[in-house]
């Protein structure tokens, strides 16, 4: 299928956590990266649907692509009404200019970058609208970033994949009008919810088990003295999305 990495398919492994923890966009992200008007709107790298959701609320013809099998079961169980299709950035499974728009959710750093151009470029119809963002927590809020550190902290030996938030597109590929943005929002959690979050990254998926009981545990422990969040039933957890859109010329 050309992943460009094989642990960009490690989140199948735990697809129902995903979905259940995983925060999805804020819809203002959405909005900024849709173009105007109708068309067929592609949600590729899908994984159970974050996106989807959002996108099937909008608009009319949504085509969701996912690599892994296990991504798919729980998205289609979650979004019956969309079409969704097995297929990768590197190898998708559409007609030439059939989409208005192409976006990619906090998956293009698992993309390769020069094979998902030309596959993008070659679905979106002249003007279409190439969109990619990363939502994740915003670390630039104190305890947020206090608590990222800290599960640095207990995976000191493992690097942790941050994607670098940039489109780097090819000399030569057919985009125009290149725009940046950040939104930001709230997702609610419960303090159980917010230790499951980071279980859900691909860092604690590729850890052996006893491990991420190890890392759980000292998470949960540290979640249920933190001054902020012990007490909480739920907790407003702050959300960055940083988002990119082209346009595709023609
Ligand atoms: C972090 S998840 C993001 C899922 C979803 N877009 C979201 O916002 O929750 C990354 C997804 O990228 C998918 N993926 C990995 N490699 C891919 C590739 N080469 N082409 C398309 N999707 C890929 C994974 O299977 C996974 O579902």
């Amino acid at each position: 299928m050309g992943e460009r990495s094989p642990s960009g398919m490690s989140f199948g492994r735990s697809a129902v956590d995903y979905d259940r923890l995983r925060p999805g966009p804020p819809r203002a992200a959405v909005d900024w990266l849709l173009p105007g008007g109708g068309g067929g709107v592609v949600d590729l790298a899908a994984g159970t649907g974050a996106l989807t959701r959002l996108l099937s609320a909008r608009c009319r013809q949504v085509t969701a692509v996912e690599p892994d099998a296990r991504m798919r079961a729980v998205l289609t169980d979650r979004c019956p009404e969309v079409r969704t299709l097995a297929g990768s950035g590197e190898h998708l499974p559409l007609a030439d200019a059939c989409a208005h728009a192409v976006l990619v959710s906090s998956a293009w750093h698992w993309l390769d970058p020069a094979l998902a151009v030309v596959e993008i470029a070659r679905v979106l119809v002249p003007g279409g609208r190439f969109g990619v963002l990363w939502t994740r927590r915003d670390d630039d809020v104190p305890w947020v970033a206090e608590l990222d550190a800290f599960v640095r902290g207990l995976v000191r030996d493992i690097p942790l994949r941050e994607p670098c938030y940039q489109v780097d597109l090819p000399d030569g590929a057919p985009f125009t009008e290149v725009r940046t943005c950040v939104v930001r929002g709230t997702v609610e959690r419960t303090p159980e919810e917010l230790v499951g979050l980071y279980t859900t990254y691909g860092f604690f998926l590729r850890l052996p088990e006893a491990e991420q009981r190890r890392v759980r545990a000292r998470l949960a422990d540290h979640v249920a003295r933190h001054p902020l969040l012990a007490a909480a039933s739920r907790v407003a957890l702050p959300l960055r999305s940083v988002c990119w859109r082209a346009t595709r010329t023609g």
